[in-house]
């Protein structure tokens, strides 16, 4: 008897035999149907063709296939186990295992078996992953199944990008940005599953570069030039009056003969910065880069020198670093809110009162909301009751107004209060341009990187009641 003899009659007969049975048998079904569907996700991802790019599809192809895999394996001896013991409870184990042969009509049972059961869990398992996939893929997914994203998903439908899916943003275009983007969401999942995420959440790694996202849609030369931007605000008197503030951007681009210039122009392609925070709010060093390789370094009079840390090229993100969720200050989002009739601003004190209700301190967003609407019930009623009586429709029309700023901002559960995460573009509510536009970043020679208002932008009006261009330019 040679060894190989031996190996089957010890080993491969009572198995085959004993692995008969159902539990077993479903079992090699599970395991062979999930290798299946692995296999064919990974030969889609190798072709590239209509591999997910985003993160949590690491659940099912990373975890679930792999997990139901096992599970099928388990059954295996699982199965074989039980019946050995009924066998032998029952007296019926044989002496000798019968042999392996295909003429066997109870080896071919089994194997009938096996093969049904495979394709049964495999249109099972596979329709499955793909619905799981497909669905893992839409913004509602991102923003919704998870709340740890909740302050995000808020503040989504009301900008420019409401239709462009999360993943657009924030995973990389190519290969490598899938490989990265799958393997930080199954880490953040076990993050989510063991409840030790941080809250709020910040961006731990800065998005990937804005020539592997923003740019697949907007083309970073394009001449954008002047661009005039108007701000409504309203004050905290009766009648809520409003002031105006037109301005100038000098956005820039490259314009017709090749020349590089303005806000876009100065820096992309052209700056590096250290931050030494995870927000960037803090920029000690900044590098300008001249066509001809040759830099200018600045330093900040605050630095504790000499500032180390990684060096970082200017992009997109570092000036629009909220250009989907957008999360306001109250302040803006209250006066966008009125600008566009709800709260009416015809309501006496709408914009002091629904100011102080909106920056309260609420435990959740539901205690927010029923705090928020009657606490403006509450004024009218003691100050203006005949508001309230006359136009009960406007004041309950400006409570749900204020609760959908608060619950677009605001998100207790997630410790996102106004002001956790800044607005970089600009400089009045946070630094924004001016973490390196303060004219305290010098050269050794002295220079600072520019202060001069003009350079942005000319100031047309700023805070006026009536100004002449509103009606110049037929606005009011
Ligand atoms: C137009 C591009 C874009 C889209 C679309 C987008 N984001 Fe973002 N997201 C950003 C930028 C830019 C940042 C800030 C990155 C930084 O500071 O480095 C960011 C930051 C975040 C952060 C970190 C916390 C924060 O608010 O700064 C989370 C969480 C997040 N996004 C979730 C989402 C979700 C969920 C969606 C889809 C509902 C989404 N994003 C869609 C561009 C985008
Ligand atoms: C999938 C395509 C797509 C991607 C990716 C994308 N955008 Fe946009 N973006 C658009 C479209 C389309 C509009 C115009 C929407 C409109 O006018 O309603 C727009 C508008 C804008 C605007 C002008 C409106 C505003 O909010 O002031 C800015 C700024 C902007 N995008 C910046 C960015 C930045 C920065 C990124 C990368 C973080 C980015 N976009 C990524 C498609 C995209
Ligand atoms: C140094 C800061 C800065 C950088 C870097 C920057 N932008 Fe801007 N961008 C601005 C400012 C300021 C404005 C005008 C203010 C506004 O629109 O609110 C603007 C305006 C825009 C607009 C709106 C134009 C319009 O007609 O409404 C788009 C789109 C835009 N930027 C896209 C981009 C993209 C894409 C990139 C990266 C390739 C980029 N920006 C890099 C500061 C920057
Ligand atoms: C990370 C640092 C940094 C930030 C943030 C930054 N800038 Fe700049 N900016 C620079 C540097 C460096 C230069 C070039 C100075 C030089 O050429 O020596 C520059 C140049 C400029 C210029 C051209 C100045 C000139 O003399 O022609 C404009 C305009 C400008 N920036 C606007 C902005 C605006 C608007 C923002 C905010 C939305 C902003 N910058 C944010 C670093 C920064
Ligand atoms: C480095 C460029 C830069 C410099 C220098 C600069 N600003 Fe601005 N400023 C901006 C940007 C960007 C915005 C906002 C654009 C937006 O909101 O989209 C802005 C907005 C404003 C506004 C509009 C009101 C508001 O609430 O946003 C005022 C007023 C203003 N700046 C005043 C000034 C004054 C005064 C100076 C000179 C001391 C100055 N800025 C210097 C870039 C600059």
């Amino acid at each position: 008897m040679n060894g190989s003899g031996s190996f089957k009659e010890r080993r491969l007969q009572p198995l085959f035999f004993l692995g008969n049975n159902p539990i077993s048998l479903t079992g090699a079904g599970l395991t062979s149907a999930s290798a299946l569907t692995l296999i064919g996700f990974w030969v889609i991802d190798l072709i590239g063709h209509g591999g997910s790019p985003n993160p949590y599809v690491g659940i099912i192809v990373d975890l679930c296939l792999p997990a139901l895999f096992i599970l099928g394996l388990l059954l295996i001896p699982i199965g074989v186990w039980f019946r050995r013991r009924q066998l032998r409870a029952a007296g019926q184990l044989p002496p000798t295992y019968p042999k392996i042969e295909l003429s066997n009509p109870v080896f071919r049972r089994a194997i009938d078996f096996v093969l049904v059961a495979t394709f049964i869990n495999f249109v099972i398992v596979g329709t499955a992953s793909y619905r799981g996939v497909a669905y893992m893929d839409t913004p509602s997914f991102c923003g919704q199944s998870c709340h740890v994203m909740a302050p995000e998903w808020a503040a989504y439908p009301a900008y420019h990008h409401s239709n462009v899916a999360c993943t657009e943003c924030h995973v990389a275009s190519g290969f490598g940005g899938y490989v990265h983007a799958k393997m930080n969401g199954t880490r953040q999942l076990f993050m989510v599953m063991l409840n030790t995420y941080p809250k709020p959440i910040f961006p731990e790694d800065r998005l990937p570069p804005a020539d592997k996202t923003c740019v697949k849609c907007h083309n970073p030369q394009t001449y954008i030039g002047d661009k005039l931007l108007f701000k409504t605000s309203y004050g905290d008197d009766e009648k809520n009056s409003a002031t105006h503030s037109i301005v100038l951007m000098h956005v820039g681009g490259r314009n017709g003969l090749g020349t590089v210039s303005g806000i876009h122009g100065a820096h992309l392609g052209r700056v590096e910065y250290i931050a030494t925070d995870s927000t960037h709010q803090t920029i000690p060093w900044v590098a300008a880069v001249k066509s001809d390789g040759s830099r200018t370094e600045y330093v900040s009079s605050d630095a504790k020198s000499p500032v180390t840390g990684t060096k970082r090229l200017m992009d997109c993100t570092d000036c629009h670093n909220r250009a989907a969720h957008s999360l306001d200050t109250p302040e803006n989002a209250l006066n966008k809110a009125i600008a566009q009739g709800a709260p009416n601003s015809s309501l006496p004190f709408v914009h002091k009162e629904g100011l102080a209700l909106i920056k309260a301190s609420y435990h959740s967003q539901e205690d927010a909301a029923a705090k928020i609407t009657a606490g403006l019930e509450d004024f009218y009623r003691s100050h203006y009751p005949d508001v309230l009586s006359q136009r009960h429709a406007d004041v309950e029309q400006a409570a749900k107004a204020l609760v959908s700023i608060y619950s677009a901002n605001v998100s207790p559960s997630m410790k996102v209060a106004w002001g956790t995460h800044p607005n970089d573009l600009g400089h009045n509510d946070y630094p924004g341009c001016f973490r390196c536009h303060d004219g305290s970043h010098n050269t050794k020679g002295g220079a600072s990187i520019t202060n001069d208002c003009t350079i942005c932008h000319n100031l047309i009006a700023v805070d006026e009641a009536n100004p002449k261009q509103l009606s110049d330019l037929g606005l009011q």
